[in-house]
């Protein structure tokens, strides 16, 4: 089992920015990865429709043989981790708890924002996790065309400053000191971020934490690759454009990413593509 992959589920690109930190940290560790393109963006659904989606899927990587389940995307974390926790024999990984951690040891005047999906924010997720954290005063903001640009490879555009603006100036005007980026694909838009909110304010992602998080269960678990063989990587995306998914891919992974096949149909009933690594 301690040589099965990692799964890896997103609603689109944006568990890829966990999926590189997870590779950067554990480079024995094979990844199978799922971006649910067919369904992007969450953000906008009824949080019970997210759940549903979140589970096929993850009912796929479980039956696949996955070792551990990480759900890289905020809506789904907030819709599904307990469920999932319940459901499944396999540790189950989220983002929520360690971007509020971040944050926690991030903040000096106990000011905090955090930015995401309407799903995310309106499930108040992050109001409970932040709970815990007395000190620390928290501001939301649903910012929902953030995920679409990102999707369509738009990191930069004037456009999205000026959107970036309108939806940072309430958290401007209460002065926070910490900005949760509380979407997979944020990290993404951190040049815009930083641009608008200034260099006062520290951007805090999940990314690396999670992967903090995905080594310390498997090491205590007794589920570390042995280092015997080589790792392996796979990308799907669910839906029939596989052409942004790639580019995007290559843009995160870092690396050239240019080979799209057709996968069988599982369990459910996913387009299927797979997009395997150039070695
Ligand atoms: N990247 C995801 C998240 O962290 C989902 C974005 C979406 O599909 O709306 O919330």
């Amino acid at each position: 089992m301690s040589n099965a992959p990692i799964g890896i589920f997103d609603s689109g690109v944006g568990g890829l920015t966990v999926a590189r930190e997870v590779r950067a940290q554990l480079p024995h560790e094979s990844i199978v990865y799922i971006g649910d393109t067919e369904h992007t963006p969450y953000g906008p659904r009824p949080i019970a429709e997210i759940r549903k989606f979140s589970l096929e899927i993850l009912d796929q990587l479980v039956d696949e043989g996955v070792k551990m389940l990480v759900i890289a995307c905020n809506s789904a974390s907030a819709a599904v981790l307990r469920d999932a926790r319940e459901r499944y024999s396999v540790p189950v990984i989220e983002v929520i708890a360690p971007a509020v951690r971040a944050a926690v040891s991030a903040t000096r005047s106990g000011r905090v924002g955090v930015i995401g999906t309407h799903a995310t924010i309106s499930s108040r997720a992050y109001n409970d996790a932040f709970a815990a954290a007395v000190n620390v005063q928290l501001f939301s903001q649903a910012c929902p065309a953030f995920v679409e640009h990102v999707e369509a490879g738009d990191t930069t555009s004037q456009e999205l400053i000026a959107i970036a603006r309108e939806y940072l100036a309430p958290l401007q005007r209460e002065e926070i000191d910490t900005l949760v980026l509380g979407c997979t694909h944020y990290p993404l838009l951190q040049g815009v971020l930083g641009y608008v909110m200034g260099g006062d304010v520290r951007l805090v992602s999940s990314d690396v934490e999670t992967a903090k998080d995905v080594y310390r269960t498997l090491l205590t678990r007794g589920l570390l690759h042995d280092g015997t063989t080589n790792a392996t990587y796979e990308y799907r995306a669910t839906g029939e454009n596989t052409a942004a998914f790639v580019t995007l891919a290559s843009r995160i992974l870092g690396g050239e990413v240019s080979r799209v096949e057709h996968h069988p149909t599982g369990v459910i009933d996913l387009a299927g593509h797979t997009l395997k690594e150039n070695s």
